[in-house]
């Protein structure tokens, strides 16, 4: 069978590639511990699980407005005066399924063929991929030190044909904030020279501080029907409810009614159900945030320590999301080799960092159990030691070194 160009250009998801490897293998008996997927291992909300029962329990689950439920929409009204201090109406949001689809539909109605999309590196794995079906061009800016961007080398990558800038802060996958100085002056630069910015916000809230992370808005006066700000955001990590799928975008009403018209013909509407749950997230108690905070924070500390033990590893301090994103290259400048060894070797799932544009490291995802996140590093540590003892228990397979 021959598949179109785009087809055979487009790489898959690594991490969800990663995953599927890993369950294979923990299949045929291997004690695989996965630091490659970015998901928390938490119980849904409450609200969430009471919202979905109550969703399906007359049995009359039909397809829904295209744009989202208004119940879900007054909820991220209520979320977006909280969090973002500005009033909005329901024309200035769409709900999709999963931040993912909300992310390609802001692309496909922004984007024509050749137009520039800027990214930070290290960048979201799946944004250059988007931005390749979306017909666009990617270019990077890359990161000084502690892999922070300065706008000097914005300016140097943005050209007229620049339509799209994306910030993802917290980052995925470094976990850095961005320094408050910079995003202000990039959200100045995009409202100045009509540039959309969109805020890839799925982090937002999972940040290691006492005070809440200044949202782009801050720094514009305008309102969100005038400003170039596009703020995508979901359930997904904020409340580890990855499987409902339900992101949404806060925008201009014009941008809104266009992307709408783009998720009428390729999914109808957002899940019915899924809705419903994320009503009862964004509505009921918000205690498995702050839980998901502060588990991620203690399991970030005791893996800073743990990493400290590993001679010529580099890290650099995560401060949200649940990333950490170190310096291999004292081991292997390849990190698609190493991440492969270290599947091979001690059954451990990392992300090579050539993926996220950030050759010789890899990422390694710390929102799993405290435990097993330190048993993966625990065998990390052992397998790129070559002078350590010489075998290492893998759940209750014995393994000799042979390196
Ligand atoms: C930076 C970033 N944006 C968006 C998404 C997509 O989230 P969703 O699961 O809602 O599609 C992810 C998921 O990994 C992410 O890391």
């Amino acid at each position: 069978m021959e598949f179109s160009k785009l087809a055979t250009s487009i790489a898959p998801s690594p991490t969800l590639a990663l995953n599927e490897k890993a369950k294979a293998l923990q299949r045929e008996g291997a004690a695989v511990i996965n630091l490659g997927i970015g998901e928390p291992g938490n119980f849904a909300p409450m609200g969430a699980i009471l919202g979905g029962i109550a969703g399906i329990q007359d049995g009359n689950v039909k397809y829904g407005a295209t744009g989202g439920t208004p119940a879900l929409k007054e909820a991220i009204i209520k979320y977006t005066a909280k969090h973002y201090q500005r009033e909005i109406s329901a024309n200035n949001i769409l709900i999709s399924n999963g931040a993912k689809q909300s992310l390609f539909n802001i692309l496909f109605a922004l984007v024509s063929e050749g137009d520039e999309v800027l990214l930070f590196a290290p960048y979201w794995v799946s944004y250059p991929e988007m931005i390749r079906i979306t017909r666009g061009t990617t270019r990077v800016v890359e990161p000084g030190e502690g892999f922070q961007p300065s706008m000097d080398d914005v300016k140097k990558q943005v050209s007229p044909r620049t339509r799209v800038i994306i910030l993802n802060n917290p980052n995925n996958p470094s976990g850095i904030i961005y320094r408050e100085e910079f995003v202000a002056e990039l959200v100045s630069f995009c409202e100045e020279h009509s540039i959309c910015l969109i805020m890839d916000d799925i982090y937002h809230q999972l940040v290691f501080r006492n005070t809440p992370l200044p949202t782009g808005y801050t720094y514009t006066p305008r309102s969100v029907e005038e400003s170039w700000l596009i703020i995508s955001n979901g359930v997904s990590k904020t409340y580890g409810m990855t499987g409902f799928r339900i992101g949404w975008v806060v925008a201009n009403s014009e941008l809104i009614s266009m992307m709408g018209k783009i998720q009428s013909q390729m999914t109808s509407c957002p899940h019915i159900v899924s809705q419903a749950a994320a009503v009862g997230a964004l509505t009921g108690s918000q205690h498995v945030t702050t839980n998901l905070r502060q588990t991620i924070q203690n399991t970030r500390d005791l893996v800073l320590r743990d990493l400290e033990t590993i001679p010529g590893v580099r890290t650099t301090v995560p401060e949200g999301a649940f990333y950490i994103l170190p310096d291999f290259r004292a081991y292997d400048q390849d990190s698609q080799r190493l991440a492969a060894f270290l599947l091979e070797k001690v059954y451990v799932v990392t992300v090579p960092g050539a993926a996220f544009g950030m050759e010789g490291h890899l990422r390694i995802s710390i929102a799993g159990p405290q435990y097993e996140v330190m048993e993966g590093l625990g065998r990390i540590r052992w397998a790129l030691n070559s002078k350590g003892s010489d075998s290492i228990y893998l759940g209750d397979q014995k393994v000799v070194r042979s390196w």
